[in-house]
């Protein structure tokens, strides 16, 4: 069966919404247009109830299939609404009006899809028990997913089960990807700060070189991947930033390192916090420098429950056939913070094809609008799948 006759009808309508979050983007939980424009359509499509302000600008929808209050499943799906602070160069005519602000991610994508399914779901209704529309600030690096958990957003709507999808350049336009367990990297983030002796650049022996020390420990941070962590144990450490010193003559006294620690469990994850610690401290104390390491524990693992990557893979087999949906997809060290979703319930998050378009988060991407059938399809047919009318 390929996407529903419906999703046909309202794709031109979509893509308009989609063309119109694009060339508005928000980033973090400064998210306010979108997020209204999002409330007020879930209410003009008639949801039985829609709520914001839930993690500082998240708003719910929630849609009762026929049953109405007798049926009591409840199933959530989670789109995300912010954009990302990159400069947009695409020329395309619905490019962003804000400079140093983008959608490179395809939120813009994922808000109207689900904007789509909403209206669907509102429109037949066919379905018992209750969906929840999740639209979530904040995913990229501001926790906006994890303030909306805090804020109550499970115990408040019964939510069960919860479900994500994420646009995926590369992957064909139709087609879905998805795993069982982990599929996105739990992210943390360092800074060591070291402390040398500067001295004149001539005369190293008066001084103790925090670059020397610097290099060292990034050097020594790859072999905790190479030497430490089990081969099998997916993990990646980057150092991204390296900054020391400002001329050609001088040894600083100080040198800073930042990056990011990205794993696939939390073994891999604690041994690997372990031995960054170990060695930049020992690698400092041989020198005679100091280091001071500000640790910053990020979005957890990105964890698909065996049961609802199951019912995932059985919904987009029905959207896509059999051929386009991949269920043993290589999880990604990318990280995603519907992880702090997963933690709270079970759930699946799936990868739907964007086609051959530019990167995420590169400064060429869009979102590719011929996808947003197929995502609303899934949506809805999510809800029927796993809600059954009587
Ligand atoms: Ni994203």
């Amino acid at each position: 069966m390929p996407i529903l006759n419906r999703m046909a009808e309202l794709h031109d309508e979509i893509t308009e919404w989609r063309r119109a979050y694009h060339a508005n983007p928000e980033l973090l939980y400064d998210v306010h247009e979108t997020a209204q424009d999002v409330a007020q359509k879930l209410e003009t499509f008639g949801c039985d109830e829609v709520v914001k302000g839930i993690g500082r600008t998240g708003v719910v929808g929630v849609v009762k299939g026929r049953g109405g209050d007798k049926s009591q499943r409840v199933i959530g799906l989670r789109a995300d609404m912010d954009a990302l602070p990159i400069e947009e160069m695409t020329n395309l005519p619905y490019a962003s009006r804000h400079k140093g602000k983008m959608h490179a991610c395809g939120h813009d994508g994922h808000t109207a899809m689900l904007l789509g399914a909403a209206k669907y779901l509102c429109e037949t209704r066919n379905f018992d028990g209750t969906a929840i529309l999740i639209f979530q600030p904040a995913e990229e690096g501001g926790s906006g997913g994890q303030a909306m958990v805090e804020d109550g957003l499970m115990e408040r709507f019964g939510i069960e089960e919860v479900y994500g999808m994420h646009n995926l350049p590369g992957l064909e336009v139709g087609q879905f990807a998805i795993c069982e367990g982990p599929i996105m990297a739990s992210t943390d983030e360092f800074t060591v700060t070291i402390k040398g002796r500067g001295s004149h650049a001539a005369m190293p022996h008066l001084g103790i070189d925090p670059v020397v020390v610097g290099a060292q420990i990034v050097s020594a941070l790859q072999a905790i991947t190479a030497r430490n962590i089990n081969p099998l144990d997916p993990a990646v450490i980057s150092v991204t930033q390296f900054h020391a010193g400002n001329t050609y003559n001088v040894i600083p006294e100080t040198a800073m390192l930042n990056g990011t620690i990205r794993t696939l469990g939390a073994e891999a994850r604690e041994l690997a916090e372990k031995r960054f610690r170990e060695m930049a401290e020992g690698i400092a104390v041989a020198s005679g420098a100091s280091v001071s390491i500000d640790f910053r524990v990020g979005y957890p693992v990105t964890f698909n429950h065996a049961d609802q990557t199951q019912n995932a893979l059985e919904v987009a087999r029905i959207i896509a056939g059999d051929e386009r949906v991949n269920g043993n997809a290589t999880p990604m060290m990318g990280g995603e913070d519907f992880a702090y979703m997963l933690e709270k319930r079970p759930g699946a998050y799936i990868f739907v094809g964007n086609g051959e378009t530019a990167g995420l988060h590169h400064p060429t991407y869009d979102f590719s609008d011929e996808a947003i059938p197929h995502g609303t399809s899934y949506w809805a047919k999510l809800v029927e799948t796993l809600l059954p009318a009587s």
